[in-house]
């Protein structure tokens, strides 16, 4: 038997002012999109904004339903959005970030599972590491390099090209 570790390393930063200019543009695109969530069933408003290399911004909000379960989280209607149309682009960073009128957002939003699984797909698939900026409504700032440091033993597409026996 052998005990391994997984050391996941990300940055702190105090404020929005702390970031570079091309960090801090895109995590305000993030806010503004938190603003137009539909989100009346939980009154989390999250946005996210992704930059492309060509500089090109994709926003995205969570869009709730009554059917909760039709509903989608902000990160992947951004991320979607984002690969259908510049389906060759390469993602650079994605910033996300919430707030709610009704309690404070406190701490850096944490991506849910399923949102963190479909970034690991496109961040596979263009073989270069998305950066994730993560913020609350006042909150510090984490910054996570790559999607692997979220998401350890992530399922990719290497696992089904393994499997075919010819
Ligand atoms: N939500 C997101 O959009 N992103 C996250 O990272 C966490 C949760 C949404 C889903 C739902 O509309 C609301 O926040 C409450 O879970």
């Amino acid at each position: 038997m052998e005990k391994k570790e997984i050391l996941i390393k990300y940055d702190v930063f105090q404020s929005i002012e702390e970031l570079s200019p091309e960090d801090k543009n895109l995590l305000i695109k993030a806010i503004g999109a938190a603003h137009n969530a539909y989100a009346p069933y939980s009154g989390f408003n999250v946005g996210a904004a992704i930059l492309l290399e060509d500089g090109k911004i994709v926003t995205g909000n969570n869009q709730e339903n009554a059917a909760y379960p039709s509903g989608l989280c902000a990160e992947r209607v951004a991320l979607f959005a984002a690969s259908s149309q510049n389906p060759d682009a390469i993602m650079k960073t994605i910033a996300i970030t919430a707030y709610s009128d009704d309690f404070d957002v406190d701490t850096p939003i944490s991506p849910c599972g399923a949102c963190r699984q479909v970034m690991s797909e496109y961040e596979n698939k263009q073989k270069q590491a998305i950066r994730v900026i993560l913020m609350g409504a006042k909150s510090k700032i984490h910054i996570v390099e790559n999607i692997s440091g979220l998401l350890p033993f992530m399922f990719h597409a290497d696992e089904l090209k393994q499997n075919h026996k010819n």
